[in-house]
C-alpha cells in the first residue's frame, strides 16, 4: 500500500492475519501515520519514508497497492507504476483514485505552483495515464469510478483570461482505475 496516512484504518481491513505496508515521502506523514497507528493499537501496519518513484519494499510480496491522490504529484509516473508492478505478487491487483484531465490545461496553469499542490498541474492526459499504467504491463486495467472536477471561475480567473476561461471546458476529471499484474 501506498502514500496513506488513514494506513491505521486498513489494520482493520486486512485484519489480523494481514499487513498493512504505507509508503510517503513526507516525515512528517509518516510520523502522523504512526501515531495513528499507535493510537488504535493495531500491530499490522508499518509505515515506511521513501519516494514511490523508487518503493522501500522488496520485489513480488503485495497482494494490493492502494494510493489515494498521489500520482498527480509524482514526476515521473512510469517510474511509480513499474514500482507498483515489481512489488506485486503476480495475480496482485492495484485500486488508485487520481486526478487526470480529458485536454491539456493551459501553460499557466500548469506552471502554477497552488495548482500543483493542489493536485490539477501535475496531472496528465487521461489516455497518456492509462497507456503508462498499459505500459507497466499491468492487465485488467478499468476505470471503476469517474467524477467531474469543477474549477470555480475565481479561480480560473487568477490564471487565465476571460476568454480563455470560457474557453477552459472543465477538463479535470477524479478516476478510480483497478488493473492487474499476471
Ligand atoms: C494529496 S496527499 C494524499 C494523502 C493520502 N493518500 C490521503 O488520501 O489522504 C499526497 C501525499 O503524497 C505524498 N507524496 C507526493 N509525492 C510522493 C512521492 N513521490 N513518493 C511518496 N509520497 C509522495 C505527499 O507527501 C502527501 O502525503
Amino acid at each position: 500500500m501506498m502514500s496513506l496516512w488513514r494506513g491505521a484504518l486498513w489494520g482493520r481491513i486486512v485484519g489480523e492475519s494481514g499487513y498493512v505496508l504505507g509508503v510517503d515521502m513526507t516525515p512528517a506523514m509518516v510520523e502522523k501515520a504512526r501515531v495513528n497507528a499507535t493510537k488504535v493499537g493495531y500491530t499490522n501496519v508499518e509505515f515506511r519514508l521513501g519516494d514511490i518513484e523508487a518503493l522501500p519494499v522488496d520485489s513480488n510480496i503485495i497482494d494490493i497497492a492502494i494510493s489515494n491522490c498521489v500520482l498527480n504529484l509524482v514526476p515521473n509516473k512510469a517510474a511509480a507504476f513499474s514500482e507498483m508492478y515489481r512489488v506485486l505478487k503476480p495475480g496482485g491487483r492495484f485500486c488508485i483514485s487520481d486526478i487526470v484531465v480529458t485536454r491539456e490545461l493551459p501553460e499557466t496553469i500548469q506552471q502554477a505552483a497552488t495548482m500543483y499542490v493542489g493536485c490539477v498541474a501535475g496531472a496528465l492526459l487521461q489516455n497518456d495515464y492509462l497507456a503508462i499504467i498499459t505500459a507497466a504491463g499491468f492487465t485488467d486495467i478499468t476505470i471503476t469510478k469517474e467524477k467531474l472536477i469543477h474549477i470555480p471561475q475565481a479561480i480560473l480567473s487568477e490564471y487565465l483570461s476571460d476568454e480563455e476561461a470560457a474557453d477552459f471546458g472543465q477538463p479535470v476529471v477524479s478516476i478510480t482505475v483497478v488493473g492487474k499484474k499476471n
